[in-house]
């Protein structure tokens, strides 16, 4: 860049959005590269958008987002003074970067993670301290434990995290809670949680009711399917709360936004059922893939993790060639995401010719 600017932003790795579907003659396609959900939004929620939020786009929307704080507070049994909204959880993440790091300041996270933590912690000047995961995709507690110093400032536990979609025990969280001194943050970024059916998970609600330092984010993009409207939240103490919102993006979650997901709320088990769905999915392409002899992390979220390394370009270029759009991590592997049953079954096949073309 020619122009004066903070150097730290020419460290910052661009976000790479997942692809669309891509165009294949003669067949139907299908993007599985964005962790969405396949379901399309329920009627309920349309139809609030339409008699509820429609009309009043030439208003500011209420930018503390009242009625959705005051009812994620009586659902989750805190005080809305805990609650706060971000234009999805990823601004959520970022008003809590904000308010605690910057320059010299540490934030520790696992890594390979959300793409989105190195973009946001260099965003706020401060510095990223990356703990590679363990083999099994599965953070790694001892080496995060052991990067802590009187820099850190926050600490991201990714549960379950994306892209390995591996999911974090209670009795790692605990221990992390424990090693980490009490006036350091630690954010549990739980953006998959209602996919998370690992018995042994740990639960950040329920470490937060024992641990004050921990701030929870929540979003409506995936299990509830408004990923396109832009609404997450987090949980936290209220001063974290009143910092958070002192550097929120103003304004930033729209009145639509708001009343779908009021309206989602009305409509949980609904959702939750749908949900239901995604994860039966999710178990049967997985039991075809082990059953074809792949080696994977155990998904716990509504992807899963395909460690391909030097062969992820070339198994790449075969699913989008069936018409999937995948999201690729060069050299790494490949993440895909769980889509409609026509999608899943493409998978399946993409994979059997992957084994029996000895590319995977
Ligand atoms: C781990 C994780 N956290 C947070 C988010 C943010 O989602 P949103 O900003 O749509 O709420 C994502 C989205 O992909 C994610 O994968």
């Amino acid at each position: 860049m020619t122009f004066k600017h903070r150097p730290i932003i020419d460290t910052i790795p661009a976000y790479k959005q997942g692809k669309p579907a891509p165009a294949v003659a003669g067949q139907r396609s299908f993007k599985i590269s964005s962790n969405e959900n396949p379901y399309p939004p329920l009627p309920s929620v349309q139809k609030a958008i339409e008699d509820r939020a429609l009309d009043r786009i030439n208003r500011y929307p209420d930018m503390r987002g009242w009625d959705v704080v005051q009812r994620l507070a009586k659902d989750y049994g805190v005080e809305p003074e805990n609650v706060v909204l971000g234009c999805g959880s990823t601004e959520v993440i970022t008003q809590l970067v904000t308010l605690l790091a910057g320059p010299g300041d540490e934030v520790v996270y696992p890594w390979r993670s959300f793409e989105a933590y190195p973009i946001i912690v260099a965003g706020a000047g401060a510095t990223s301290v990356q703990i590679p995961n363990r083999p099994d995709g599965g953070h790694d507690i001892d080496a995060m434990i052991a990067a802590l110093n009187d820099h850190t400032r926050l600490v991201i536990v990714n549960n379950p995290n994306n892209p390995t979609a591996s999911s974090v025990r209670d009795d790692e969280a605990r221990r992390l809670m424990k090693a980490v001194p009490s006036d350091v943050t630690v954010l549990f970024d739980e953006a998959y949680f209602q996919f998370n059916n690992d018995p042994s998970t740990s639960v950040a609600m329920d470490l937060f009711r024992e641990y004050p330092n921990i701030v929870v984010a929540h979003t409506f993009s995936k299990a509830y399917g408004l990923a396109g409207l832009r609404i997450g939240y987090g949980i936290a103490q209220p001063d974290v709360v009143e910092g958070m919102r002192k550097v929120s993006l103003p304004f930033g979650v729209t009145q639509t936004a708001q009343v779908a997901a009021l309206v989602s709320l009305d409509a949980k088990d609904e959702l939750m059922d749908r949900v239901r769905k995604i994860i039966a999915e999710r178990d049967r392409v997985v039991a075809a893939l082990k059953a074809q002899g792949w080696d994977f992390p155990e998904p716990y979220a509504n992807f899963f993790w395909l460690p391909l390394g030097a062969k992820t370009e070339e198994a790449a270029a075969r699913f989008t060639a069936a018409g999937l759009s995948t999201r690729v991590f060069e050299g790494e592997g490949i993440r895909i995401s769980v889509g409609e049953v026509e999608a899943n079954d493409k998978v399946i096949e993409v994979c059997q010719s992957l084994k029996s073309d000895g590319i995977a």
